[in-house]
């Protein structure tokens, strides 16, 4: 049997994306395995739900870096290569990387935005999306660049907008895509990767 890609996924708060990802790792054909689950800050609540699955959770905590961010990546860096990691997942990772990071893993980390791509990166992306009388709103996961929410598009899924939605409402109806979408692009990334 040909292992599975060791994936790391990068979390800083709830981590329902991770929680997704570690389900579908848990089927025995999936491609991948999550290895680890790391987070910037030790309140992030995805911690306690990676070790409550039996997967190492790791805080590299930002704090003591202060404004260091790329001594704070070269940190992230040792730990994921002690562990012989493949594949980054960032799932809610609310910190944006230096080159440091983005150089070292280049076409190997992944991300996941609750937008159609190129339409609103960065952050409120729900609320402008609203603002704007946008029809149509959706989830992109794509490769990691330099350029924040910028790298080559893995794939996307779409949701309507309806009336009467609010941010809470539209979060909740792009969320349940991004669960199944990010699996789903995650595996099809780890075969490629194989082949
Ligand atoms: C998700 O909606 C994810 O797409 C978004 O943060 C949320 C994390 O939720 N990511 C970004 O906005 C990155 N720019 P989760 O912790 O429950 O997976």
């Amino acid at each position: 049997m040909t292992s599975k890609t060791k994936v790391a996924v990068f979390i800083s708060g709830r981590g329902s994306n991770m929680e997704a990802l570690v389900r579908a790792a848990q089927t025995p054909d999936c491609p991948f395995e999550i290895a680890l689950v790391l987070a910037n800050k030790p309140e992030a609540g995805g911690l306690a739900t990676a070790q409550a699955a039996g997967i190492e959770a790791l805080c590299v905590d930002q704090k003591p870096f202060g404004k260091d961010r790329e001594a704070h990546e070269r940190a992230i860096d040792g730990a994921l290569r002690e562990r012989g990691i493949q594949v980054i997942a960032l799932a809610g990772y609310m910190r944006i990387l230096t080159p440091f990071l983005v150089d070292a893993w280049e076409g190997r980390m992944l991300n996941i935005h609750p937008s159609l791509l190129p339409a609103y990166p960065s952050l409120d992306t729900h609320s402008r999306a609203l603002t704007a009388g946008e029809t149509e709103a959706g989830c992109t996961v794509h490769l990691v660049t330099a350029g924040v929410d910028e790298g080559p598009i893995l794939g996307q899924a779409r949701v309507p907008i309806l009336p009467g939605d609010d941010e809470h409402a539209l979060s909740t109806r792009v969320l349940e895509q991004e669960h199944r979408l990010y699996p789903e692009t995650l595996a099809t990334f780890c075969r490629a990767l194989r082949s």
